[in-house]
């Protein structure tokens, strides 16, 4: 009998529902917030309010599109965590809800390891082109920054994490400080595509290990920026372009770094990206670049599954629900990682 997973993701911002038929992707249907968009960052409460609108139409949608009734289901999977609280209180309830209603098995999924797993999202008429265990994944979002060692789909281990800021962080503040507007991802990705990166420089951080820090980089683009203000008042709107360029090249010669050092340290060769900033182009482009250089075989995920979304949910979900994973009913969703 077919094995079909309905994945549920409300980690963030994004209100997501997916539906996978024997590892297949039939749908993936993800609702973005726009509310956030004035305040320049996600403001918690009005993402769980706006997930509680967002899920029933989302989930609907998902079963519509896959063209699967709810009774046909083998399992619920959901995001459990780490997020923010609010958020994933709705997709959990309503993944236990509809669990208990239906007498479906409901099987909780780390949102992490949904991102290190997002290679392995097979769609109709796509080649299917996945990494070989054990693998490296450059895990890059907006709340992680992390190099993570894969050993099979349920196991894996953080070999080296950011400090402070995640990389997404130092992206969105950053933005924000230039008066550029959010998410500033895609906004830096876009201008910086149009600008020199080698014509400014900004300190690196030195931290030992494969752990990261980006919280220094953001002071130094702010200080120069604020000398350089004090100079020319027009100093910004006639570099923006180097600027972007110049501070997101710093920021991928620091991922980069630590990540050539454990591909070295583990003599391992799979590498893999994942998380909202794998969709950066100057990060992709290096990626394939430092790939040929040091004879790596790289896998970057599609564009659309890097950010948050329930296809990757349904897929890890898929995972531990074949090697016999099922969540009791009274699970509570949990924030932080060091929780799960
Ligand atoms: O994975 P994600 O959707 O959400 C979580 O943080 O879990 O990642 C969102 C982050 C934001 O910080 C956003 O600015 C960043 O991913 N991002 C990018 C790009 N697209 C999204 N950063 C750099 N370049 C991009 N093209």
């Amino acid at each position: 009998m077919a094995e079909i997973i309905l994945g549920i993701e409300s980690s963030c911002d994004d209100t997501s529902a997916a539906v996978l038929r024997d590892g297949v992707l039939l749908s993936n249907v993800i609702a973005s917030q726009q509310v956030h968009k004035d305040f320049g960052g996600v403001v918690p409460e009005l993402a769980s309010r706006a997930h509680e609108q967002n899920i029933v139409p989302v989930v609907s949608e998902a079963l519509r599109k896959a063209g699967i009734k709810a009774d046909e289901l083998s399992a619920i999977a959901f995001t459990r965590g780490p997020g923010l609280l609010g958020s994933l209180l709705v997709g959990t309830s309503f993944a236990k809800a509809l669990g208990l209603a239906l007498d479906k098995p409901i099987v909780m999924v780390n949102h992490l390891q949904g991102h290190i797993l997002a290679n392995f999202i097979r769609q109709e008429g796509v080649p299917v082109r996945e990494p070989q265990f054990p693998y490296l994944c450059l895990l890059v979002s907006g709340g992680n920054s992390q190099i993570v060692k894969v050993t099979s789909p349920l196991e894996y281990e953080i070999l080296g994490q950011t400090i402070d800021d995640a990389v997404g962080e130092a992206f969105d503040k950053c933005s924000k400080m230039l008066g550029l507007g959010y998410p500033g991802g895609p906004i830096i990705d876009s201008l910086a595509a149009q600008g020199d990166p080698d014509r400014f420089h900004f300190a690196k951080p030195n931290i030992p290990g494969l752990d990261y820090s980006f919280s220094g980089v953001k002071t130094s683009l702010l200080y120069f920026v604020r000398d350089e203000m004090a100079k020319d008042p027009q100093f910004l709107e006639k570099n923006k372009e180097d600027l972007c360029a110049s501070f997101q090249k710093t920021l991928i010669d620091v991922l980069m770094g630590k990540l050539v050092r454990a591909a070295k340290e583990t003599r391992i060769r799979e590498i893999t990206m994942g998380g909202g900033v794998s969709a950066n182009s100057g990060l992709r482009q290096r990626m394939l670049e430092e790939g040929a250089r040091r004879h790596w075989n790289v896998y970057l995920p599609e564009r659309k599954f890097t950010t948050d979304n329930a296809a990757m949910i349904a897929v890890a979900g898929w995972f531990a629900y074949k090697a016999g994973v099922r969540t009791p009913l009274d699970v509570a969703p949990v924030s932080r990682m060091a929780d799960f």
